[in-house]
């Protein structure tokens, strides 16, 4: 099989994520010719359809980091039942502009960690 690339989003931007160390613990588990590779969102600002026009450049790497890889992995906490704020703001950035989803055709699979009874379900669900 050809070698290949996977990106993850780690919707955590804690110094001490424990989903941070969930992916770390898939990068050394990745099959041979796997390769996993972090795609940073913390230095996105608020997206706002005013930037469509004219993406800021951390904006643009972001979506140039999701287009080349071959499939991306999101760890996700859980906020309040849902995904946290960091988190919808990346993937609103990969939204847009309108018709230039960087998910789209995209593999994409959602895992994440929490020390709560349903672990992430009510987060991981609102990804799919
Ligand atoms: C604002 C906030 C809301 C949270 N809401 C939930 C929740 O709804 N469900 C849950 O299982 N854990 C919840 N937690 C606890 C997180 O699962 C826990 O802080 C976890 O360590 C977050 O992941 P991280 O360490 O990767 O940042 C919440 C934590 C915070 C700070």
């Amino acid at each position: 099989m050809s070698d290949r690339t996977i990106g993850y989003i780690v919707g955590s931007i804690s110094s001490t994520s424990i989903n941070r160390r969930l992916a770390k613990a898939l990068e050394r588990l990745a099959p041979a010719g796997t390769t996993l590779v972090e795609i940073p969102i913390k230095d996105l600002p608020f997206y706002s359809p005013d930037h469509d026009a004219d993406y800021p450049a951390v904006a643009t790497e972001f979506k140039n980091a999701i287009d080349e890889v071959d499939g991306v992995i999101i760890v996700t906490p859980e906020y309040s039942r849902s995904i946290p704020g960091v988190l919808k703001n990346a993937l609103d950035w990969a939204a847009r502009p309108w018709g230039q989803g960087s998910f789209d055709g995209k593999p994409t699979a959602v895992i994440g960690t929490s020390q709560g009874g349903i672990a992430t379900a009510a987060a991981q669900q609102h990804l799919t």
